[in-house]
């Protein structure tokens, strides 16, 4: 496998990104490093992230979004409702030292002491299409490690059958969190074959670099066949649990958002369309595929009727 050294996706940004946008954005990002808001963005301070060695093991197929965008275009409620806020607001988030506590039905639970786990992890990167519910989506260079590596750590029950997750909830780190938009801490689940699922990754950097806080450090999941409110940032629990876990944005709107929100074309949210997307740093709208493309999924979901169960 080749090492990420002259990566292929090291296209100039004007490449992939009209000019008048670049030239906005490259503003309010020079407007946010000047006024000391952009902490954690790998663009701002390379030398203070560690690189993270990692093998690419899945391609695209087409240009990464401009790390600029990946970082400054963001939801993350615990840091505030606008895209700019995350990357504003979420210099107090602390991602180092961070644990995360895995167990519930498992024979070895454990506490994940991330920067270890950081530092010995064989750390993959894979470029994910990622496709927000809001209709718009990025490609994504990530470095993770396949979700089922620690599944197969903890040695789940038979009685297992969901994954639940949970964010950090720190008013005095997060101060979205006065907001109750959502019912805190942020929590999604999988079914326990979802989480097995080799696409699934646990990922603990982006762009060969840690995760900045906006993008969920210091640690979060990725699920590329679904909505990305499924991809969970800032973990700190991780239960292996009997039933359907309640999923924070599921509580909040239950006609709106599913439990399982496989990326679907043919299943609108209630209020506007899901067949189409536009890719941040294009104009033009896209068409929206199964599974974002993902059709190996598929099997995960045969005899399911996906209207129902969306
Ligand atoms: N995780 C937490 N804890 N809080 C959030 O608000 N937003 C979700 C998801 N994970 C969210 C979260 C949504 S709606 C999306 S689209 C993605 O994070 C955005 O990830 P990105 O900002 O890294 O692109």
């Amino acid at each position: 496998m080749p090492i990420r050294r002259n990566p292929s996706w090291g296209l100039p940004e004007r490449e992939v990104t009209p000019e008048a946008l670049f030239l906005n954005r490259r503003a309010v990002v020079a407007g946010m490093v000047a006024s000391g808001a952009l902490p954690a963005a790998a663009s701002t301070n390379p030398a203070k992230l560690a690189a993270i060695a990692a093998r690419r093991t899945r391609d695209a197929g087409e240009p990464p979004t401009p790390l600029v965008d990946v970082t400054s275009y963001n939801n993350f409620y615990e840091f505030g409702l606008e895209k700019g806020d995350p990357a504003r607001n979420a210099g107090s988030l602390r991602p180092s030292p961070w644990t995360v506590e895995v167990g519930g039905l498992v024979k070895k639970p454990i506490t994940l002491d991330v920067d270890r786990y950081i530092a010995r992890a064989p750390w993959e990167e894979r470029i994910y299409r990622f496709r927000c519910v809001e209709g718009w989506s990025m490609v994504i260079p990530w470095v993770g490690v396949p979700f089922s590596s620690l599944v197969r750590a903890v040695e789940p029950l038979g009685s297992a059958k969901y994954v639940a997750f949970r964010t950090l909830a720190d008013p005095a780190q997060m101060p979205g969190l006065r907001n109750p938009v959502l019912a805190w801490p942020y929590r999604e689940g999988l079914r326990l074959d979802e989480a097995m699922h080799d696409l699934t990754l646990l990922a603990v950097g982006v762009y060969g670099r840690r995760l900045p806080n906006q993008n969920g450090a210091p640690i979060r999941l990725v699920v590329p066949w679904k909505y990305g409110f499924k991809s969970v940032k800032s973990i700190v629990a991780i239960d292996f649990v009997e039933n359907q876990p309640k999923t924070s944005w599921n509580m909040a709107a239950p006609r709106e958002y599913g439990f399982y929100s496989n990326v679907n074309p043919e299943v609108d949210h209630p209020r506007w369309s899901q067949a189409r997307e536009r890719r941040i740093g294009e104009f033009r709208r896209r068409e929206t595929l199964l599974f974002n493309g993902y059709s190996e999924v598929a099997g995960l979901y045969t005899g399911m009727d996906l209207k129902r169960f969306f």
